[in-house]
């Protein structure tokens, strides 16, 4: 199959680019800038110069294509252009600064994955995206078939998971893959290397409370499968979830950090963590263990790499 992979140079677009590569298919990956292209050109794969702002690249890049895997994202104001950026500090919205971002993050989104499926319509190519188990309600094991929670911490990016569910129902063979809120392994610079930041700031691991709250969490390379499998299997509509370890207690995770710097793991009260981890807070006292059992079944995926905590306890992640 010919793929278009967007975010194919990130943490987790690297890892499918290899493997789909070595599954035998033939990858051409959304690239902004010339460091982005040349990274995938490394790979083997071709370069598409574009981006999430230019809804006609990412329409061109899907039409030339059997079937495409989105994993572009804005994750923030660096991410956005620097007038629309302004645009967005100044404001003209009734909303405050994070919510104007935020909106308009949403909406960069939601303009991308229609440019996308616009230009699969009718085809039966499949496109794949990816939401997150912090999108689903707290305090039990979350399952494929439940809908995103509107009280959590991952809502706003429930307009994804809306406009897949969207473009299915018009024929389209869109899936959505919900990954764990840590994806581990070399190179992660997603939420765990902020937790180990922020203790090394404050010279103490902070859980919050009792640290009983769990995060679920898949290896790089194993959600790489699943992204390939569901981009091979998934029919319309279908939703997976990326997780390995189901959920991990957070007092666990600071207590490899604190073990690693040699500072205390340390309980911290909410105010604190606000003060500590800033947006990250609610995200650290989430309680979100997440299940795989029905992706495993559909799909025949048996995530296979080490699990969090193992795969945190490694030189890697605590280099200066
Ligand atoms: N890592 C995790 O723990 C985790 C957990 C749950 C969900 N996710 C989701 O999984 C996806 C991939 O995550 P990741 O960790 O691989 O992210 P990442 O390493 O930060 O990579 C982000 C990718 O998106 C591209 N990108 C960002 N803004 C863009 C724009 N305006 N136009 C075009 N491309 C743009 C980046 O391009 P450049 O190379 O040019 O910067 C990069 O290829 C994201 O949707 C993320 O939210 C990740």
């Amino acid at each position: 199959m010919r793929v278009f992979v967007t975010g194919a140079s990130g943490f987790i677009g690297q890892a499918v680019v290899k493997e789909l590569m070595g599954a035998g298919h033939q990858v051409t990956g959304l690239a902004r800038s010339d460091n982005a292209a040349q990274k995938l050109i490394k790979l083997g794969a071709k370069a598409h110069a574009g981006s999430l702002h230019e809804p006609d690249t990412l329409s061109a890049g899907a039409a030339a294509a059997d079937g495409v895997i989105h994993l572009a994202f804005i994750h923030g104001p660096g991410d956005i252009p620097l007038g629309r950026r302004l645009g967005l500090i100044l404001g003209g919205s009734p909303l405050n600064m994070v919510g104007r971002f935020g909106a308009a993050i949403t909406a960069a989104d939601r303009r991308a994955i229609d440019a996308l499926a616009g230009a699969l319509t009718g085809s039966g190519r499949p496109l794949v995206t990816v939401f997150g188990t912090m999108g689903m309600a707290e305090g039990h094991t979350a399952t494929e078939d439940e809908e995103p929670d509107p009280r959590s911490p991952g809502w706003m990016r429930s307009q994804t998971e809306a406009a897949v569910k969207a473009w299915a129902e018009r024929g389209v063979r869109a899936t959505m893959v919900r990954l764990a809120p840590s994806v581990h392994g070399d190179d992660d610079h997603g939420l765990i290397p902020k937790f180990i930041a922020a203790a090394r700031k404050h010279k103490s691991s902070g859980y919050i409370g009792d640290g009983e709250n769990r995060w679920s969490a898949v290896h790089r390379l194993d959600a790489a499968v699943l992204l390939r499998l569901a981009l091979e299997e998934g029919q319309p509509g279908a939703r997976f979830h990326g997780v390995a370890d189901e959920g991990v207690p957070f007092h666990q995770i600071a207590k490899v950090i604190g073990r690693r710097l040699n500072l205390p793991a340390v309980s911290i009260t909410p105010r604190e963590a606000a003060r500590r981890l800033s947006w990250l807070a609610p995200f650290a006292a989430y309680d979100n263990p997440a299940s795989s059992q029905q992706t495993q079944e559909q799909l025949g995926w048996h995530p296979s790499h080490p699990g969090l905590l193992a795969d945190l306890d490694r030189e890697v992640y605590f280099r200066a």
